[in-house]
């Protein structure tokens, strides 16, 4: 059953989605500024993933009869000390969030919520592949750190990302 606490849970999950996206995409603009188009570029993917994500709750709550209410987003930072500060700041995001996905499995498991416990293993197993993209980042940054070069190098290589593929739903 559709409860009322599930939907607005669901509803939440979606503005945490966004706010993701709105941060993602305030980290390309400062990559951007600071002339690492690379890592700017890396940004603006997991902002599309972002909106992915949200628009998969969009769809999921109105299949289940339930009416979708859009919440105020915050001004997200522009600044960050460092392009490792910035890919600190969206491990630690990303930590948040694989959190809020357990508590609304936990949710759905209370309600006895069948749907949304199915709906929601696709994004548990996401979770564990945005932390390890992320967290991957954060361990090259760290490594060429004080290495203007090293930095220009992984700048390069952040810059092929791509669109990923869909993972097949379950
Ligand atoms: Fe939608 Fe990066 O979690």
């Amino acid at each position: 059953m559709y409860t009322p606490k599930m939907h607005q849970a669901l509803n939440e999950q979606i503005h945490h989605e966004l706010e993701s996206a709105y941060i993602y995409l305030s980290m390309a603009a400062y990559f951007e500024s600071e002339n690492f188009p690379g890592f700017a570029q890396w940004m603006k993917m997991q902002f599309e993933e972002e909106m992915e994500h949200a628009f998969r709750f969009f769809d999921f709550i109105h299949s289940r009869g339930g009416q979708v209410k859009l919440l105020a987003i915050a001004e997200p930072p522009d600044k960050y000390e460092s392009p490792l500060a910035a890919f600190k700041k969206a491990l630690a995001h990303e930590q948040k969030i694989t959190n809020d996905i357990h508590n609304l499995y936990s949710l759905a498991t209370d309600e006895k919520d069948y749907p949304s416990l199915s709906f929601l293993q696709w994004f548990i197993d996401e979770q564990v592949e945005e932390e390890e993209n992320v967290g991957g980042v954060v361990e090259d940054i760290k490594r060429v750190q004080d290495s203007e070069h090293g930095l220009l190098m992984l700048d390069r290589e952040l810059a092929q990302r791509q669109p990923g593929p869909e993972k097949e739903e379950a």
